[in-house]
């Protein structure tokens, strides 16, 4: 199995165009070793041809360019990309499909009925597309196993509901519904290695933990190093939970439910905020994170198992 991180960055991507916190303004002086990061996608693909895209970021276009792979050219138009799946209905996760509307055939989106629906009404874009190459719908189950993805082969999906947030746009912002935030387990078929992936995720519960601890790569919500981080720098009033997000710091935080995980699991943190002292290679942070082995997802990375 394939994994290509694609974009690793929360929304608004490193650095946000407006932003000029510490890291932001750090990268763009060049006082601060990091790496500029897009938002948050990753492709899954069993035979390194064809691949399943989770989530379509509103950077596809420059992810796309900046991995050849994802275009086998075996005709005048052609794209690795045989479908795209939807982890949540954020606009970081989803403005991508707009920048698909030129493919040849209907689009194969796969998501949950909580996310289609407000990728089809509060932010209307299912319904944009049918004027272009449309989406051929296939909707997720909850906690379903066994699940394949169509023009994916080789690869397998279990559907997990999550606590989290659907977005600022959605009537249910303030009363979430399972199904509108799902982390995935994906392998090649019973007895081979598994994945992981939550880039959105507000609480890990002793039942969440057990099936991650069943997995052999865990890639899961990195946006905050604090849960007062932005409320800290003066960007925002919302915490991290206000928003759906777990942070990694202290008392029940990401980090502690990691370091539960078995010594083997190889953990990995993506859908970083800019804000976060993460992504400041020199910060403490950082050091803390590497003492740990818990390893910070960067775009570009390529990921076999
Ligand atoms: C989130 O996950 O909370 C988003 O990145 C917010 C956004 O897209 O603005
Ligand atoms: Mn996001
Ligand atoms: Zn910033």
């Amino acid at each position: 199995m394939y994994l290509r991180v694609l974009g690793s960055a929360a929304g608004g991507g490193f650095p946000q165009w407006n932003c000029n916190c510490p890291n932001c303004d750090g990268l763009r002086r060049g006082t601060v070793r990091a790496q500029a990061r897009t938002q948050s996608s990753i492709a899954l693909s069993a035979n390194g041809i064809d691949w399943l895209l989770v989530n379509a970021s509103p950077d596809i276009l420059t992810q796309i360019r900046q991995t050849p792979l994802l275009q086998p050219a075996r005709a005048i138009r052609d794209s690795g990309i045989a479908a795209v799946l939807l982890m949540d209905a954020q606009i970081d996760h989803v403005t991508g499909l707009l920048m698909l509307r030129e493919s040849k055939a209907a689009l194969p989106l796969l998501a949950t009925p909580e996310v289609i629906a407000d990728v089809s009404e509060g932010f209307p874009i299912t319904r944009i597309l049918s004027h272009y190459c449309g989406v051929q719908l296939h909707p997720l189950s909850c906690n379903a196993a066994d699940i394949q993805v169509p023009g994916v082969d080789g690869l397998e999906l279990t559907v997990v509901s999550l606590s989290s947030k659907p977005p600022p746009y959605s009537p249910f912002r303030e009363c979430p519904r399972p199904g509108d935030n799902i982390g995935l387990i994906a392998h090649a078929g019973p007895g081979t290695p598994r994945l992981f992936y939550a880039p959105g995720l507000a609480e890990v519960t002793p039942q969440l933990h057990a099936l991650m601890a069943e997995c052999d790569i865990v890639l899961v919500d990195g946006t905050f190093w604090t849960a007062d981080e932005m409320q800290q720098l003066g960007l925002s009033h919302k915490s991290a939970f206000d928003t759906g997000h777990l942070p990694q710091s202290g008392a029940g935080g990401m980090i502690e439910h990691l370091q539960r995980l078995p010594q083997r699991t190889r953990k990995l943190l993506i859908h970083i905020n800019n804000t976060n002292p993460i992504l400041n290679e020199d910060s403490a942070e950082r050091a803390l994170l590497q003492k740990l082995g818990i390893e910070v997802a960067c775009d570009g990375m390529e990921i076999v198992f």
